[in-house]
């Protein structure tokens, strides 16, 4: 079947050509925000790339992607480098399908409710109070993997209670995970993976330390009676899904979270105007105090900076699925074998929806009425939406006020930054800064 052929006219859909042979599939494992870029300038409703032998769509309007991210037909699956992803996170939340992705989502959605979340934001209070009260003026400190420890540190005390002994060791097997997402974009993944490549070893190795540090920690946790979330999934299946579980709500849950807070300190560090007014707040509303859950609706500022920053860079910067065979989409049908995108960094960025839409401004998110629905999804939607949501807000809010109430950043490299999309969007090179102390209020 023809491209044309599967949409409906109604939806103005446009054929990216490519400007060389390959150019597409090589664009797209190197830079795919640069093939996003590109599509989401020819001004379609959806843009479609042939990617050798597979068809890509990127659905560019909020109608497609509220239709994408609430269809409910079994036959829409998680794209193949997610499914490749089970090599390191098994069958937990994140990449399971079908009715035994509802079952566990519905088992362990309570762990978020709202009185578990007003605990676990005690938690994060404390650890990023911790942090910020450990630092010294004038060091200097990398950024992405200091925010990794400390959401890593607040993910296992608040879900589980207890600490990975080895945070660096666990950080940096995390990291090898990380850039395997890379790879099983590869098409030919499948094959690399079974071959003991330096590569797969690496990857088989990382997974080890993983795994006997979710034992350790399940075992300390057990000791102390364990939690609310441990008994959940350990009522969701065997020791295998237990782990699976666990490793997918760990690594989903600290990485996205360090990312949001890097690019948050690199906005502000180098907007010195919204910097301003956020210590102007921060000061009124805190005082000489470390933030605590109770001061979370007072933090409104705060909490406009980094939903900005989310905006600008996504931590999650695609959701993409995968027809297993023909699925109607907004009325539209897509072929078996298609893959279907909705681009957060795509929609998020978009001149038709936002107003200079590379500007850092936190003055659009003062009234939610503001944002037009489905153009700002940092946290996708629908039954395979972030189940960490509100943790994720908790959370961000929380540190960021518990560190830029002490101290002010400065960038410490005068290098640019430019952007790494994997798993999560990264900066591409490391992010040192300078810590100032601010002056009491
Ligand atoms: C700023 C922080 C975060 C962002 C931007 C974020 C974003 C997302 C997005 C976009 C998805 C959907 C992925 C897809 O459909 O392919 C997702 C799913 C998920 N997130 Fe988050 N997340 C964040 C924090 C967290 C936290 C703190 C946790 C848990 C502790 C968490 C656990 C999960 C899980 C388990 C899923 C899979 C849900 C399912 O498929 O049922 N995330 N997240």
């Amino acid at each position: 079947m023809q491209a044309a052929e599967m949409v409906r006219p109604a939806l103005r859909m446009i054929t990216l050509r490519p400007r060389y042979p390959g150019d597409l599939i090589v664009t797209m494992l190197r830079n795919p925000l640069a093939l996003l870029g590109r599509a989401a300038g020819m001004g379609g409703d959806v843009v479609h790339a042939r990617l050798g032998t597979r068809d890509l769509y990127v659905l560019c309007t909020p109608d497609l992607a509220r239709a994408l991210l609430s269809c409910t037909d079994h036959h829409l699956v998680k794209e193949r480098a997610l499914r490749l992803a089970r090599v390191m996170l098994g069958n937990g939340l994140l990449t399971s399908e079908g009715e035994p992705h509802r079952r566990q989502r519905r088992l362990i959605l309570p762990a978020f409710d709202q009185r578990r979340i007003a605990e676990y934001a005690v938690t994060a209070a404390g650890t990023a109070e911790d942090w910020s009260r450990e630092r010294t003026d004038g060091a200097t400190v990398e950024m992405h993997g200091e925010m990794a420890r400390l959401t890593l540190g607040i993910a296992t005390r608040a879900l589980l209670g207890a600490e990975i002994d080895d945070t660096a060791g666990f950080l940096h097997a995390v990291d090898t995970a990380t850039r395997a997402f890379h790879r099983h974009t590869n098409p030919l993944a499948e094959v690399f993976d079974r071959l003991p490549l330096p590569g797969t070893m690496r990857l088989r190795a990382a997974r080890r330390h993983i795994d006997s540090a979710i034992a350790g920690l399940v075992a300390v946790s057990r000791r102390n009676g364990g939690t609310d979330l441990l008994h959940r999934v350990e009522a969701a299946g065997d020791s295998a899904q237990v782990r699976d579980e666990l490793v997918t709500l760990l690594l989903a849950g600290h990485e996205t979270t360090a990312v949001a807070l890097t690019w948050t300190w690199h906005m502000l560090a180098s907007h010195p105007a919204a910097e301003l007014r956020l210590h102007a707040e921060l000061d009124r509303v805190l005082g000489p105090n470390p933030p605590t859950p109770d001061d979370l609706p007072r933090l409104r500022y705060t909490r406009q900076v980094l939903s900005e920053s989310m905006r600008l860079f996504p931590p999650v910067w695609a959701v993409s699925r995968e027809a297993a065979a023909d699925v109607t989409i907004g009325n539209h049908v897509f072929h078996r074998g298609a893959i279907i995108m909705m681009s957060q960094y795509v929609l998020h960025r978009h001149p038709r929806y936002w107003s200079a839409p590379d500007r850092f401004d936190p003055d659009r998110f003062s009234t939610p009425d503001g944002i037009r629905p489905f153009t700002y999804l940092p946290f996708s939607s629908g039954i395979r939406g972030c189940i960490g949501e509100r943790l994720a807000w908790v959370e961000a809010v929380l540190v960021l006020a518990a560190v830029a109430r002490r101290w002010r950043v400065e960038s410490a490299s005068a290098a640019p930054v430019g952007l790494r999309p994997g798993i999560s969007l990264r900066p591409d090179r490391p992010m040192p800064f300078r810590l100032r102390r601010r002056t009491a209020p």
